[in-house]
């Protein structure tokens, strides 16, 4: 199924009261400053479009959990500076998200001008979903827009609440963008498609793996997972991390893949220690171990064997999605499987999607994150969307349509 949402190229704005939903849950050092603006610049599409033709930009976030408690580092008061930089021109903070103060700020507000709302998770009501919330949103704005693909799997009062009080509800430029790739171009692949996944557990992924075996024409396991699926397989693995308990779903994927016919490659060989410290995120001297792993080896990362197996994989691909480090990519003599496979991807003539979460936090690593053709903004919301799970978030913009 095509997925297509109207947006905002769709809508006149000019001189409207525009609510811009975006995720700008961003991270913030320990002064509160932005460490990585990503988020936000993903949006910046979305903010340019909508000034340009003549809006009163409302812009509304969350930001960390506070659970309906002001608290003071989990204000996006220092969003708006960043913000404001990239579009050069002031970006007006509104040291609320509803009331007086709020409403009355938006009436002066002037065509082609931004405000940002505080944290809309200092109210309890936006998590509940609690309609009177939503309504006091909805009231600010002529209409709404969504461009939080990052929180469109939660079904709070700013991503569907408030699309039942506003007369016209569209996705922003980055909805549109996340729906196309993680959406149409996973559903309708250019082929071969290539899937590979990483990430320490299995249980994780078993849903996102299962979905993709509909669709792939081969997949490949990296990361510490790789260990449960080989120890699935009968393949000794040492001291590596195994999930002795989701063996059985480790089996019953291959069994799936087997039956697709879609072959489920593991790795040949490992990078492996002797120890690992997972708090102070240090291992010992490396080696390469073959691919059944002795005694107290530990695996962290693919080896060299495998980087060229999978290289070949991702060269002839049509389309590559990555979701998931090959190892511990932090670590560096840990992090050359995961780069190699960056490279690959960012190399080859595929249409390349990145699928959010950690896999993101690896490309940039690599250094790579201009040459792939998409990056997620999503962490759970594109695992959410690519195992298959309806996201209440576009759906409620879906209904409307
Ligand atoms: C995210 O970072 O994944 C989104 O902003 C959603 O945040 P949440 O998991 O706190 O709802």
């Amino acid at each position: 199924m095509v997925r297509k949402v109207k947006t905002i190229a769709d809508l006149p704005c000019q001189g409207k009261r525009v609510f811009v939903r975006v995720d700008f849950n961003v991270p913030l050092d320990d002064r509160g400053n932005v460490c990585d603006d990503s988020r936000i610049v993903a949006t910046l599409p979305t903010i340019r479009h909508l000034m340009m033709n003549g809006a009163k930009v409302i812009l509304a976030s969350h930001l960390g959990r506070p659970n309906g408690e002001k608290i003071a580092k989990y204000s996006l008061r220092n969003v708006a500076p960043v913000l404001a930089k990239y579009l050069e021109q002031p970006v007006q903070f509104l040291s609320d998200c509803i009331g007086e103060e709020v409403s009355k700020a938006v009436e002066k507000m002037s065509n082609c001008s931004v405000a940002l709302l505080e944290n809309l998770r200092f109210y309890r009501e936006e998590t509940d979903n609690n309609p009177k919330f939503a309504k006091k949103l909805a009231d600010l704005a002529d209409i709404y827009v969504n461009d939080a693909f990052g929180t469109a799997h939660r079904a709070h009062a700013s991503t569907e609440g408030i699309t039942k009080f506003v007369k016209r509800s569209v996705a922003g430029f980055l909805m549109e963008r996340e729906l196309e790739f993680l959406g149409n171009r996973v559903a309708n692949p250019r082929r071969p498609f290539v899937v590979i996944l990483g990430g320490a557990k299995v249980s994780d992924k078993i849903k996102v793996i299962n979905s993709l075996l509909e669709k792939a024409d081969s997949m490949l396991i990296g990361g510490a997972m790789a260990y449960t699926f080989l120890a699935a397989s009968g393949n000794t693995t040492g001291a590596s991390r195994v999930e002795r308990g989701e063996i059985h779903i480790a089996q019953g994927a291959m069994d799936k893949a087997r039956e697709m016919s879609v072959p489920l490659l593991l790795p040949v060989d490992h990078v492996v220690t002797q120890t690992f410290d997972a708090e102070k995120m240090t291992i010992g001297d490396t080696a390469i171990s073959a691919v059944n792993i002795d005694g107290g080896q530990i695996g962290v990362d693919i080896g060299p064997q495998t980087v060229e197996f999978f290289k070949k994989e991702i060269e002839s691909a049509g389309t590559v999605l990555w979701n998931g480090p090959m190892g511990i990519f932090e670590i560096e003599r840990a992090a050359a499987g995961t780069f190699a496979i960056a490279s690959a991807v960012a190399k080859s003539d595929a249409i390349s999607i990145i699928g959010g979460g950690d896999s993101v936090r690896a490309i940039k690593a690599s250094g790579y994150a201009e040459d792939v053709s998409f990056i997620s903004t999503g962490g759970g919301a594109s695992l959410e969307f690519l195992e298959g799970a309806p996201l209440p978030g576009v759906e409620a913009l879906e209904k409307l349509q």
